[in-house]
């Protein structure tokens, strides 16, 4: 007789009586989550753990997740990832007001009452990788132009305009969407989040301080970006939140022309910081010799 092993007896294996945290998500397999919280749980020399955990994208199986985390007393928490960031979020005792702002959960953390607080760390991480590869360069400073309206881009778009951003125009393929985030992250100081046309993004360009890539066009297996950035001032950062390739198509003709890149790695691991202090209680930095851990396991 054999019976199947449930992930959740899974993880509790291999986290062996030390406190764990996991990322979920369905599938899970490819998350490189594990190799980023596992390079600092080695490099601080704690006796910790950091696994997967594949959940079903159903109300029971979350309902499920949520009560395990609260009666396992080693667990600490977890990251959410696709398609789980919005429907985890009524089953949270606390949501961090950035993430309610952003209306989506990647980070959850149990405290010592076994309550569980959900936090939003893409946006921290967007912009500290900003602030990484682009040292001496401002937000402030001019307009920028966000390219896409999924998850990712609600992240980007609250936080530029929680950073100061002085414009910002919005552009996706599917126009309604783009135009359902600026009514919700259009601030009420005066600025603006101008809705743009997918056929004009050539044109939007003139003038802009920044650029950001969330869509997923210049991913491994998805279509290329048509993008002509002749209007683009040289001075403007381009960032492109796709890590697979860590150099894409976009970046590399941004970096022919002189433009300051940045890539989607620098979000990734900064978005990590948030989640591992508050289960691990050990600050961490993110380093060159963890982007290399990490790009190394991304095959880059
Ligand atoms: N670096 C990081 O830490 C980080 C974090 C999160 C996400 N990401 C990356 O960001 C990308 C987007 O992720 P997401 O979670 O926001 O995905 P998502 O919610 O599915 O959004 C996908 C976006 O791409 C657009 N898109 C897809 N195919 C398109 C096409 N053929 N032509 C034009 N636009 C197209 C979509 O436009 P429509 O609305 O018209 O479909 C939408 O704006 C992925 O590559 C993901 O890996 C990186």
């Amino acid at each position: 007789m054999s019976s199947a092993t449930s992930p959740y007896d899974a993880l509790l294996a291999e986290a062996a009586g030390r406190p764990f945290a996991a990322i979920v998500g369905w599938p899970v397999d490819h998350s490189r989550s594990p190799a980023l919280h596992g390079f600092w749980l080695k490099q601080h020399g704690i006796d910790g753990h950091y696994g997967r955990l594949p959940v079903e994208p159903t109300r029971p199986a979350l309902e499920q997740l949520a009560a395990f985390l609260r009666r396992t007393p080693n667990a600490r928490g977890c990251n959410l990832t696709l398609p789980h960031k919005i429907d985890i979020l009524p089953l949270l005792d606390r949501i961090d007001p950035a993430a309610a702002r952003i209306g989506a959960v990647n980070t959850v953390v149990k405290r010592s009452d076994g309550t569980l607080d959900g936090y939003n760390s893409d946006g921290v991480g967007f912009l500290a990788a900003l602030a990484d590869g682009a040292p001496g360069w401002k937000i402030a400073d001019g307009p920028a132009v966000v390219l896409g309206a999924g998850g990712a881009a609600r992240a980007v778009v609250a936080s530029l305009i929680e950073a100061g951003v002085p414009e910002l125009r919005l552009l996706n393929r599917t126009q309604a969407s783009a135009v359902a985030l600026g009514v919700a992250f259009t601030p009420q100081d005066g600025r603006q989040i101008a809705i743009e046309r997918w056929d004009d993004r050539d044109r939007v360009l003139e003038g802009a301080n920044l650029l950001v890539n969330t869509t997923s066009l210049g991913m491994n297996g998805q279509p290329p970006l048509e993008l002509e950035l002749t209007k683009l001032p040289t001075t403007a950062a381009v960032d492109d939140i796709v890590y697979v390739p860590l150099e894409t198509e976009l970046l590399a003709a941004a970096r022919a022309r002189g433009n300051r890149c940045i890539d989607g790695l620098g979000m990734l691991l900064h978005q990590g910081r948030i989640g591992f202090e508050a289960w691990f209680g050990k600050k961490v930095a993110v380093s060159a010799a963890l982007r290399h851990a990490v790009a190394a396991d991304l095959g880059a």
